[in-house]
C-alpha cells in the first residue's frame, strides 16, 4: 500500500444510518442524528493516532436539503452546538476544522461560527478535520469547470475543484449499508480504496476505524500501474 498525500492519509467517511439507529429503537430520526454526533469524537481522535492526516465528514449533502423541515433544522442545530462545544477541544489536540460546502444557504449565526471555529483552530497539525455541510461533489466540479479554461490541466483543475491543499482521496468508508457515493468527493475518490460497513453509524467506533485501516492496509494500491513485484519481472 502507498500514498500519495504528504501528510498522512485522507479519510472520508459517509455517515449512514443515524435514521435507521432511530427506528430500531422507536426514537425519532433527529434523536439518530444526535447519536450521531457522538459518535464522531472518538472516531476524530483515533483517526489523529492512526495516520490519518485528513478526514473528511460527509454530514449532510446539498440533497438532504429534501429531507422534511424538522430533520433540517435538527441537522442545523446540531452543527450549530456541535461548532460551539467542540472547538476548545480540537484546539487542545491541534485539530484544524474547516468545512466545506455552500455557506450561503446556512442560517447566518452559523456561517459566522463556521469562520470562529476555523480561525480558532487554524493552527492545527495534528490532524484537518473537515466537515462536508450543504456538500455537492458535482457542484464542486462544476464550479471549478466555471474557472477553468483551455490551458487548465488536471492538477491545476483538481485545485480548483478542491482546494490547495484537500488531498486525493485515500480511503472512502460508507456506513450504513448502502453501497453508493452519494455525490461525495467524485474527483478526489479517483483511486480511493472503498469500503463499506453494514454498522450503523451511531454504532462505529475505534475498533471499526481500526479495521477498516487493517483492511485499506492490505490493498494493493497501483494508481493505474503495476505492483512492484510485476515491476520487476
Ligand atoms: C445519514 O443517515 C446521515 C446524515 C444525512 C447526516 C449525518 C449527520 C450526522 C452524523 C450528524 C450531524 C453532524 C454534524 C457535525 C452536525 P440517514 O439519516 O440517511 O440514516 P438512514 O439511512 O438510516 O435513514
Amino acid at each position: 500500500m502507498q500514498s500519495k498525500n504528504m501528510n498522512g492519509l485522507h479519510l472520508g467517511i459517509i455517515m449512514d444510518g443515524n435514521g435507521r439507529w432511530a427506528e430500531r429503537r422507536g426514537l425519532s430520526r433527529s434523536r439518530g442524528h444526535e447519536a450521531g454526533v457522538r459518535a464522531i469524537r472518538p472516531v476524530v481522535e483515533a483517526a489523529a493516532a492512526s495516520g490519518i492526516g485528513t478526514l473528511t465528514l460527509y454530514a449532510f449533502s446539498s440533497d438532504n436539503w429534501r429531507r422534511p423541515a424538522a430533520e433540517v433544522a435538527a441537522l442545523m442545530g446540531l452543527l450549530r452546538s456541535y461548532l460551539g462545544r467542540e472547538v476548545d477541544a480540537f484546539r487542545e489536540a491541534g485539530v484544524r476544522l474547516s468545512l466545506i460546502g455552500r455557506r450561503d444557504r446556512l442560517p447566518a449565526g452559523i456561517v459566522r461560527r463556521i469562520a470562529a471555529a476555523e480561525a480558532a483552530t487554524a493552527d492545527g497539525a495534528a490532524l484537518h478535520l473537515r466537515i462536508a455541510f450543504d456538500y455537492s461533489a458535482r457542484e464542486a466540479i462544476l464550479a471549478a469547470a466555471r474557472l477553468a479554461d483551455f490551458a487548465t490541466d488536471r492538477d491545476a483543475f483538481a485545485r480548483l475543484v478542491a482546494g490547495d491543499e484537500a488531498p486525493d482521496l485515500d480511503l472512502l468508508l460508507r456506513t450504513g449499508g448502502e453501497k453508493r457515493l452519494s455525490d461525495f468527493l467524485l474527483w478526489e475518490s479517483a483511486y480511493a480504496e472503498l469500503v463499506f460497513t453494514d454498522r450503523l453509524w451511531p454504532d462505529f467506533g475505534e475498533g471499526d476505524l481500526a479495521g477498516a485501516l487493517a483492511e485499506f492496509h492490505g490493498r494493493n494500491r497501483r494508481f493505474g500501474g503495476l505492483s512492484p513485484s510485476a515491476q520487476a519481472a
